[in-house]
């Protein structure tokens, strides 16, 4: 999404800076206007290299007007911000005054706007502001309230700027107001396992987490409450409600049927073994030219809740992966028949720029509706995919596979 981050002339214009990067981090595009009184607390440099666009700080500068560029902007950001407001900026957007850049935009932006002020606590209580804010309130703007406590001025009050990760979720409420995840519980699993074969070796996979932690941190993103089941990887998971650590694929099959009923989406990311070895009470010695493993078979984790699920008549929405190197997507086609789930993912793993441990995936969507193939993309951007499609899911717009996944 695009966001025109306004910033006006207070002490807080400094936050602005974080804030740009986070509304970056969440995977925005964001463009700084600048007001010249903000100039003088922050220079239009630091927005630069930040948003890596040229800032805007003024109507009049040679080619901004070649193409009208409050009105190119006005009408294709999806979110006006403006973080630091000042009394004078709500004072003009309030009664209509486009004298600059930042109140023109506002003007001629029919973008959802948010305004995060920043003041005195005598100025931000005074009548004439207060109505202001109401002018707005009731023209469908929004507030991230000023905090309270010591005040530039010296004074201790309330109009200190909202922190940064205030503005930042403020922000995401009113691009992701809709998401049929919010408040939904939603488990992911992440990473691979190993299986032990004697004390100090295992059998493992490449899966480093990073697909299963780009779901996670999409669907916290999105308001939903998040399970994430991690194998043993190096990467810092994302912050969610609940991280649990797991070694073998029995491990983690304990921890998903456990959970598994109170869920409303599960999403099996991780590259699970399917076999484990007989494991030794001590290390293994070297000694003959070669070595016979004998292996069992895991426990199915997405199997047993798709067929938990047939048994039951409910349970989760299921979303699987299917890591392959040939006949990718006929063969996820057959595995989200056989483990009963509604979405699978296909996933080529031959490639060397998407599947394990690399931060980019290609994959094929397949549905009950047919399969869908996304071209190359970030991670984040597939677990943005994915997500739509289990929103719709959720949504009802879509039939599940067989039962539909339990409310509440
Ligand atoms: O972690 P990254 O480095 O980012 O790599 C991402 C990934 C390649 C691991 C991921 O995109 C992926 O494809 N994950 C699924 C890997 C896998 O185990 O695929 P599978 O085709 O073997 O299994 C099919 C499905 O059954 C998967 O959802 C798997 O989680 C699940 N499964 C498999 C075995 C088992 N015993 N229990 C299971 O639940």
């Amino acid at each position: 999404m695009l966001i025109a981050l306004g910033v006006t002339g207070g002490i807080g214009a400094y936050k602005a800076v974080e804030v740009a990067r986070g509304l970056q981090k969440h995977g925005h595009e964001v463009v700084a206007v600048m007001t010249h009184s903000a100039t003088r607390f922050v220079g239009p440099v630091t927005f630069e290299a930040i948003t890596r666009r040229p800032v805007i700080t003024d109507q009049f500068a040679e080619g901004m007007n070649a193409d009208i560029e409050h009105i190119a902007i006005a009408s294709t950001i999806d979110l006006l911000l403006i973080a630091p407001a000042t009394a004078n900026i709500i004072g003009k957007l309030a009664n209509g005054i486009a004298d600059d850049f930042l109140s023109t935009l506002y003007t001629a932006t029919r973008a959802p706007v948010l305004i995060a002020p920043a003041m005195n606590s005598q100025m931000f209580a005074h009548a004439a502001v207060r109505k202001n804010l109401d002018t707005l309130v009731a023209r469908g703007a929004r507030f991230v309230e000023p905090g309270e406590g010591y005040l530039a001025c010296g004074w201790i009050g309330k109009g200190r700027l909202a922190e940064p990760d205030e503005i930042i979720a403020a922000a995401e409420e009113i691009l992701r107001p809709e998401s049929p995840l919010r408040g939904q519980r939603v488990l992911v699993t992440a990473g691979p396992t190993y299986e032990d074969f004697d004390p100090v070796r295992f059998i493992g996979n490449r899966s480093s987490g990073k697909m299963g932690f780009a779901l996670a941190a999409e669907a916290a993103h999105r308001g939903a409450e998040v399970s994430l089941i991690v194998g043993p990887t190096e990467l810092e998971p994302p912050s969610v409600r609940e991280v649990v650590r797991v070694r073998t694929a029995s491990e983690m099959h304990q921890a998903v049927m456990s959970r598994a009923s109170d869920m409303h989406v599960v999403i099996m990311a991780a590259a699970v073994a399917d076999y484990m070895p007989e494991r030794a009470p001590q290390k293994v010695p070297k000694g003959a030219d070669t070595l016979t493993l004998v292996l069992h078979k895991t426990p199915d984790i997405l199997g047993d809740l798709g067929h938990r699920r047939l048994a039951s008549g409910r349970g989760p929405a299921l979303i699987g992966f299917a890591a392959e190197t040939q006949d990718v997507v006929a063969r996820a086609i057959e595995k989200r028949a056989k483990k009963h789930v509604d979405l699978i993912v296909a996933n080529d793993v031959a490639r060397t720029d998407a599947g394990f441990d690399v931060d980019t995936n290609a994959v094929t969507i397949v549905t009950a509706d047919g399969a869908e193939s996304l071209p190359l993309q970030s991670k984040t951007n597939v677990a943005g995919e994915i997500l739509n499609r289990v929103e719709r899911l959720l949504s009802g717009s879509r039939s599940a596979e067989s039962a539909s996944p339990v409310r509440g």
